[in-house]
Order: structure tokens, then C-alpha cells, then sequence
């Protein structure tokens, strides 16, 4: 299957194509995003990507890209993994570490990333700093958002995605015109498989278990930036910027 456009290449290394090849921007920003399943990382991505061009990477976003493709043109270790996925389980370490690795050349990028939902362990966090540091690249900033649980539930439950260009909804905060239907390019909403109340719940529960010790190993880096996700996406995103501006100007000021 071949997708083009910026994230063609991370979700089908062997097929798609990125249309951002060509360029070489002069600022890139290297960034890992934290924070609870629902918490709001995917909206903020789109955003921070609209103005700072840093592509959104995220490891759900590859085992989702699957969807509605025959069965046997997935492979067993992803067959394993979605059904892991499905069920609100973490997929293992090695698996999600291959598949980052394949797709290395994102990482590399001139625009540069945002890792979504990537490293979710602290062996996964040992994985990328072992990459980048093959490609002499280096973190910018670990944005970790944070939310109350009963917020992160309601953000969950009401979410819709479009099923052809993934744009995100949300029944009571940001709801399509037409109901079911996405306002972008017209395809079917669908409400995500680990969406459902009980997979929410384990997903909780992996999140508060692995989320501290990843908090942990990246404040001790100094990387780590924690970010209200109270408010609307825009007000997040004000927050968001302010941050990455002065990440911006402080590289400008050590290199005059
Ligand atoms: P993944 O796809 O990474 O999901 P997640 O971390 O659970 O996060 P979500 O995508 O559910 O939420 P989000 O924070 O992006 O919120 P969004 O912006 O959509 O992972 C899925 C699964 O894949 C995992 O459970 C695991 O099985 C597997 N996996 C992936 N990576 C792995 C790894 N590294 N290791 C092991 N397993 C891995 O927003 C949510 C909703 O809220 C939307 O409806 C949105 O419209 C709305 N919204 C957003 N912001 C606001 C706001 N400010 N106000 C009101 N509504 C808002
Ligand atoms: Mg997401």
C-alpha cells in the first residue's frame, strides 16, 4: 500500500513515500511525548507539526495502519501485537524496538520528529537513546502532559477517528458536522477497538505502572517538561509553544 505524505514512510517503510524528501529545514526539533492514553498527545502532534513542521511518529499509528488489510499480508509478530493492542495491553519491547529501528530513516529526518507514544518503557527509552546516538542526533525536550483520570476517560470514550485519513473527533468536544462522517475527506468514523470501557481500564493501569520510571529517567537527563492538558487542544497547544520557542531561542542564542 503506498501513502503520500509526511508520514507515508514511517507507517509503510517498505512501501510509502515521504513527500517531505526534497527539503532541509534549518531548525529541527527532536521530541518524545508522554503522558496517559487519551491525555491528548495525537492533537497536540497535529499542531506542533503545523507550526514547528517536526513530524508526528506514532508507534499506535503503525499497528493501526493495518486496519482492513487481509489477513495474510500481516505478519504473525503483528498479528500479535494488534491483538495486544486490541485488548489494552503493551506490545513487547523488542517488537516496537524492531519496528522503530525499520524505520530509522524518520528518525534521521531534516524536519525532524515527535515520538508519540514511543518509548513507553525504560528499556525502550535505553533502545532510542542508543539510536539516536548511532545517528549523532540528540533530544530536544521530553514533553509530558498530564491529566486527571476521570478527564483522560471522557477524552477516551467519546473519541472518534476516521477510518481513511485518520483525522481524530470527539462526540462532545470537537465533533464532526455530520455525524459518523469525517469533515475532511467524507470517510466512516469509527470508534477505536481498545476504546471500549475494559481496555481502557488496562490501558490506565500499564500507563500509571510504566509512567514514572520513564518520568524518572528522563528528568534525570534534564529533557523532561511537564504540560497541564486542562483546556481545549488550542489552549494546550499555547502552553506547548511557549515551551518550544524558548527551546528555539536558547539554540539560537548558543550558536551566535
Ligand atoms: P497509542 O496509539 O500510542 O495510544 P495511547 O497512548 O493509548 O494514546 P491515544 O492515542 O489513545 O491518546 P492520545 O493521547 O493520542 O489522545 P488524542 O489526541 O487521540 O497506543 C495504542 C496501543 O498500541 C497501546 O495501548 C499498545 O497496545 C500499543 N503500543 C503503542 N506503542 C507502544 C509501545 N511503544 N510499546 C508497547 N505497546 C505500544 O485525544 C483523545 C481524544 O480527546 C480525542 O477524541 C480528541 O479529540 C480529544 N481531545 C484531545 N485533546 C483535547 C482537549 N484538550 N480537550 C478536549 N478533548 C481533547
Ligand atoms: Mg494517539
Amino acid at each position: 500500500m503506498a501513502i503520500e505524505n509526511s508520514q507515508g514512510v514511517w507507517l509503510f517503510p517498505n512501501g510509502g513515500t515521504c513527500t517531505r524528501t526534497d527539503c532541509n529545514p534549518r531548525r529541527p526539533l527532536r521530541l518524545v511525548l508522554l503522558g496517559a492514553p487519551g491525555v491528548g498527545k495525537g492533537t497536540q502532534a497535529d499542531l506542533i507539526s503545523e507550526e514547528f513542521s517536526s513530524c508526528p511518529l506514532s508507534t499506535g499509528d503503525v499497528f493501526r495502519a493495518t486496519r482492513g488489510m487481509p489477513k495474510e499480508k500481516i505478519s504473525p509478530a503483528m498479528r500479535e501485537a494488534i491483538e495486544a493492542m486490541r485488548n489494552g495491553l503493551l506490545v513487547s519491547d523488542d517488537m516496537v524496538i524492531a519496528m522503530v529501528e525499520e524505520r530509522g530513516r524518520c528518525l534521521k529526518c531534516g524536519y525532524g520528529f515527535m515520538l508519540d507514544g514511543f518509548p513507553r518503557t525504560v528499556g525502550q527509552a535505553k533502545a532510542l537513546d542508543a539510536m539516536l546516538a548511532e545517528m549523532k542526533l540528540e533530544l530536544d525536550a521530553v514533553l509530558s502532559y498530564t491529566l486527571d483520570r476521570d478527564s483522560v476517560v471522557e477524552r477516551l470514550s467519546g473519541r472518534r477517528t476516521c477510518g481513511k485519513c485518520k483525522t481524530t473527533y470527539h462526540l462532545r468536544f470537537s465533533p464532526p458536522k455530520v455525524e459518523e462522517v469525517c469533515d475532511l475527506c467524507g470517510g466512516e468514523l469509527y470508534q477505536r477497538d481498545d476504546d471500549r470501557p475494559e481496555p481502557i481500564l488496562k490501558r490506565l493501569e500499564q500507563y500509571e505502572a510504566s509512567a514514572l520510571p520513564l518520568e524518572e529517567y528522563y528528568k534525570a537527563q534534564g529533557l523532561l517538561l511537564e504540560i497541564s492538558a486542562e483546556g481545549s487542544p488550542q489552549t494546550v497547544f499555547e502552553r506547548t509553544r511557549g515551551l518550544l520557542r524558548s527551546i528555539l531561542q536558547e539554540r539560537s542564542a548558543a550558536q551566535a
